[in-house]
């Protein structure tokens, strides 16, 4: 089988590069290295630049590099900026996805799959959230995620392609310090940033209805991810007819705001620092929990690191884009 990861020098795409490649899959890189860093890519794997919006430029490599499956992780993802800029996002993510699988169905390309996201729920107001909650984005990334799910399903089952569409939970850590997520857009960067500049990190209300009053989340070591999309790829490329798999990708178990922002500064060595609650932000559920046993069902992949893991982890990588935080 030979491999396309569009998105594969970002943050989560190089993590599936490196899954897959220890899995011994042969693997091409596409990416526009907008947010994506060349040096995430191995040297010995081919990386095109150039957008999933250049048709010729997907009819060549698909055709070039002989692809059977494509990991399409190239998108927009900043919620907030979504909400700013919606036509970029329907354009690089919709129109993206678009132009990809249409380069696919020419290419007879047999297998998909595609990053969805937990956004694709919206606001869920269950306890667990499984494959089958309404999905009901609230802002333009999510909703492009959700059109890309529907894109993917029909575009498979009109012209015999396997898809597997994916939905991560809350993405943290990292399987090596040089691979780790150097934006700033989630709770465990955030708070490293906060605590290497000697502030106190923020936590956006404190009046859910919670035990503590903060809002849970479920999280995800990004190489356990990356080991799921190893698992779905294999489960389509098994003999049958066409497949068509929609699966959560998380622990099923949830965290609060304040436990993970405890748990960051005891890990980073700043206990006993006192949190500033501010506000609540517009649009935060009070609880977004995967119930994860579809995939482990469907696939046999269960996530093996903890969130203890994720911020160690994250910490290194941290530290190591950011040589000021190792002197604080
Ligand atoms: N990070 C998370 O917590 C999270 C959660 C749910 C879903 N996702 C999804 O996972 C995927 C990867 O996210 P990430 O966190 O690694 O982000 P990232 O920004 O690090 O990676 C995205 C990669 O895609 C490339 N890219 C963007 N648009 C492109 C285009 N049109 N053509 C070619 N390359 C393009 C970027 O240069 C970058 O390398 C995205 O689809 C995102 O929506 C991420």
């Amino acid at each position: 089988m030979s491999y396309l990861i569009t998105g594969g020098a970002g943050y989560i795409g190089s993590h599936v590069v490196r899954a897959l490649r220890q899995a011994g899959e042969t693997v091409v890189v596409l990416d526009d290295l907008t947010t994506g860093v060349r040096a995430r890519v191995p040297e010995d794997v081919p990386l095109v630049v150039g957008s999933t919006l250049d048709r010729a430029l997907l009819d060549a490599t698909l055709a070039e590099h002989s692809i059977t499956d494509v990991v399409h992780l190239a998108a927009k993802k900043q919620v907030g900026e979504s909400v700013e800029m919606p036509l970029h996002y329907y354009r690089e993510n919709v129109h993206g996805l678009q132009t990809l699988l249409e380069a696919m169905a020419a290419g007879g390309v047999p297998r998909f799959v595609f990053s969805s996201s937990a956004a694709v729920y919206g606001m869920p107001d269950v306890d667990l959230v499984t494959e089958d909650t309404p999905c009901v984005p609230i802002n333009p990334y999510g909703e492009t995620k959700l059109v890309g799910e529907w894109m993917a399903r029909a575009a498979g089952k009109a012209h015999g392609i396997s898809t597997a569409c994916l939905r991560y939970f809350n993405v943290a850590g990292a399987a090596t310090p040089e691979l780790a997520d150097t934006g700033v857009f989630n709770i465990v960067p955030m708070v490293f940033e906060r605590l290497t500049q000697g502030a106190a990190p923020r936590i956006f209300g404190d009046d859910y209805d919670t035990p503590d009053g903060t809002c849970i989340r479920d999280y995800i070591h990004v190489a356990d991810l990356a080991d799921a999309h190893v698992a779905a790829a294999r489960s389509l490329a098994e003999p049958g007819p066409v497949r068509d798999l929609t699966l959560n990708i998380g622990r099923g178990e949830g965290v609060s705001v304040r436990e993970m922002v405890d748990l960051i500064a005891e890990i980073t060595g700043h206990q006993g620092v006192v949190p500033e609650v501010t506000p609540r932000r517009a649009g935060d559920p009070a609880r977004v929990v995967a119930a994860a046993d579809r995939i482990t069902k469907e696939l046999g992949w269960q996530a093996r690191h903890d969130v203890r893991d994720m911020i160690t982890s994250a910490w290194a990588g941290w530290q190591h884009h950011r040589p000021e935080a190792r002197q604080g």
